[in-house]
């Protein structure tokens, strides 16, 4: 499996430094290992994505274990449904690569596995490959995604930003995406003491042109957060930037936060591709090169 040039679309070859395409578009491999894939051209931003002080943050809070749970579920969920000889996978929006990695480790141990992750934060993905070396990274856009049709048995996105056309067109007919997003109540605490007037998530499932939506989870659970970890858990939310700095002096001086985390899992397959000429995707191949980069999306409140 290769990648795509990011400019013509043309399968990126290998090379000695990294890949090139037969017009010669050329991406140099990172000492790291990874691929940056986003043309300058495609960036809305200097600095596309979650900061270095997001990704950081994230790290910390990742590493004290509070997400484990959710980490396993998801890795539960592609052994059962995946295929035990072989696997392509691609984790969208991966960030540092915490729920990336655990993903490969799990379908590399039972057969071939490959694992990609793609994010536009090229500070997360350097993180990311240092670390852990059984996951192929990249750095592109999710509006642009640099693979060619219907190359992944499975996609995973938790809070990253894709159109359901892109998702259509690298998945594999009965392929599977495995989304993440928030439930009514995660991270309900932080929210009270940032708002108001606190309102619950909205559980409407999202449109899935292509898809059918086959398994639905919830996993909620209380944690109990040191004032460090809090913090973490702040800074890598949208809510940080919103927060005011009585919000942040009172994380810093609680030494137990209790705070619920709620997350719901939905599994889609891909219907069948033949499908999607009576009812056609909207032609998602134009939508990739036409589509505005809007590189660093947000979905929704209270992602972390
Ligand atoms: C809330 S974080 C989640 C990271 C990771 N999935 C996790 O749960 O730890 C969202 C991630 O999506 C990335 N992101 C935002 N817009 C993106 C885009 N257009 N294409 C690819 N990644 C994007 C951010 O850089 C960030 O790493
Ligand atoms: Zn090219």
């Amino acid at each position: 499996m290769s990648y795509l040039c990011p400019l013509c679309h043309l399968p990126l070859l290998p090379l000695a430094t990294g890949l090139r395409c037969e017009n010669q578009h050329q991406f140099d491999r990172a000492k790291e290992g990874y691929i940056n894939l986003l043309p300058v051209q495609h960036k809305r931003s200097k600095q596309p994505g979650d900061s270095a002080d997001m990704m950081l943050a994230r790290r910390e809070f990742l590493d004290a274990g509070h997400y484990q749970p959710l980490q396993q579920k998801v890795c539960e969920i592609f052994e059962r449904i995946l295929p035990v000889h072989s696997s392509s996978v691609l984790d969208i929006g991966c960030g540092e690569g915490y729920y990336t990695h655990a993903v490969a480790s799990r379908l590399q141990a039972r057969g071939e596995s490959t694992v990609f992750g793609l994010d536009v934060s090229k500070v997360a993905v350097r993180f990311g490959a240092r670390r852990y070396h059984n996951v192929d990274f990249c750095v592109a856009s999710s509006h642009r995604l640099p693979f060619a049709k219907q190359q992944f048995d499975a996609v995973l996105r938790i809070y990253a930003p894709c159109k359901a056309e892109e998702l259509a067109r690298v998945v594999k007919e009965s392929g599977y995406v495995l989304t993440v997003t928030p439930g009514p109540r995660h991270l309900i605490q932080f929210k009270a003491l940032i708002y108001q007037d606190v309102k619950l998530h909205d559980e409407t499932p999202e449109e899935m042109a292509g898809f059918e939506l086959v398994e639905q989870h919830s996993l909620n659970y209380p944690m109990q957060l040191t004032s460090e970890e809090s913090g973490a858990l702040l800074q890598m939310t949208p809510f940080a930037w919103r927060a005011r700095p009585e919000v942040w002096g009172v994380l810093a001086t609680t030494t137990q936060f209790d705070c619920e985390t709620d997350f719901t899992l939905r599994l889609w397959q891909r219907k069948s591709i033949e499908a999607d000429v009576i009812a056609p995707l909207s032609s998602a191949e134009e939508a990739v090169v036409e589509a505005p980069a809007t590189d660093d999306d947000t979905e929704g409140e209270g992602m972390a």
